[in-house]
């Protein structure tokens, strides 16, 4: 598989649609066993959880509950440090047992900033979940429950993630190329 463009940037190939998947499952094993007892309420994070999310949840067997809420922080390939409630919380978590769905973990602060919103409604509960983590970017740092990458700082792209707009669609995950 070779370099795509992207908008005026270049890709190249970095996790293949196998081994996301493969990941994605291990982590819906891991969930169908910590909460077997229970009916967790998935909190997932528009835009870019949105394939994430699907993928999760086909490999659930036990009980579970989605919504979705959308939050932005990204202009380009840099964080804007300004995080926007697009599409806020409208289900009530009061007493549930929560799992936050998240595609990426950068500098932290989409979490952090929308974590005492949770908090606030005294779930039972509360756990996070991630496609990816940056842990060399962070500066907010946020307690992670399930990983399914850590990667380094570069800008990626592709399974629900976006360069300006773009790039949702491939079904694998893209490096920016280093110019
Ligand atoms: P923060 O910095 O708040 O960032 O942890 C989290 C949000 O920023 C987006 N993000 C990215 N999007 N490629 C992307 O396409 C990236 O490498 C990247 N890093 C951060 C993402 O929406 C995430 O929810
Ligand atoms: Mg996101």
């Amino acid at each position: 598989m070779s370099t795509i463009q992207v908008h005026d940037k270049f890709f190249i190939p970095y996790l293949s649609e196998e081994k996301i998947i493969e990941k994605v499952k291990q982590l819906a094993e891991r969930i169908n066993s910590d909460y077997k007892d229970k009916r967790p309420l998935f909190i997932s994070i528009l835009n870019g959880s949105f394939m994430f999310s699907a993928d999760l949840f086909k490999f659930l067997t036990i009980e579970s509950e989605i919504c979705f809420i959308k939050l932005a922080s990204y202009k380009g390939t840099k964080s804007s440090g300004q995080v926007i409630t697009a599409i806020g919380l409208d289900t009530d978590i009061h007493g549930r047992d929560i799992i936050i769905l998240e595609d990426i973990i950068d500098t932290g602060k989409t979490l952090s900033q929308f974590l005492p919103q949770v908090f606030n409604q005294q779930p039972a509960s509360l756990k996070i979940a991630v496609l990816l983590h940056k842990p060399e970017a962070t500066v907010h740092p946020v307690d992670i429950d399930y990983t399914c990458f850590s990667i380094p700082n570069k800008f990626v792209l592709g399974y629900g993630l976006d360069y300006n707009g773009l790039g949702r669609n491939l079904s694998q995950l893209y490096q920016l190329k280093e110019e």
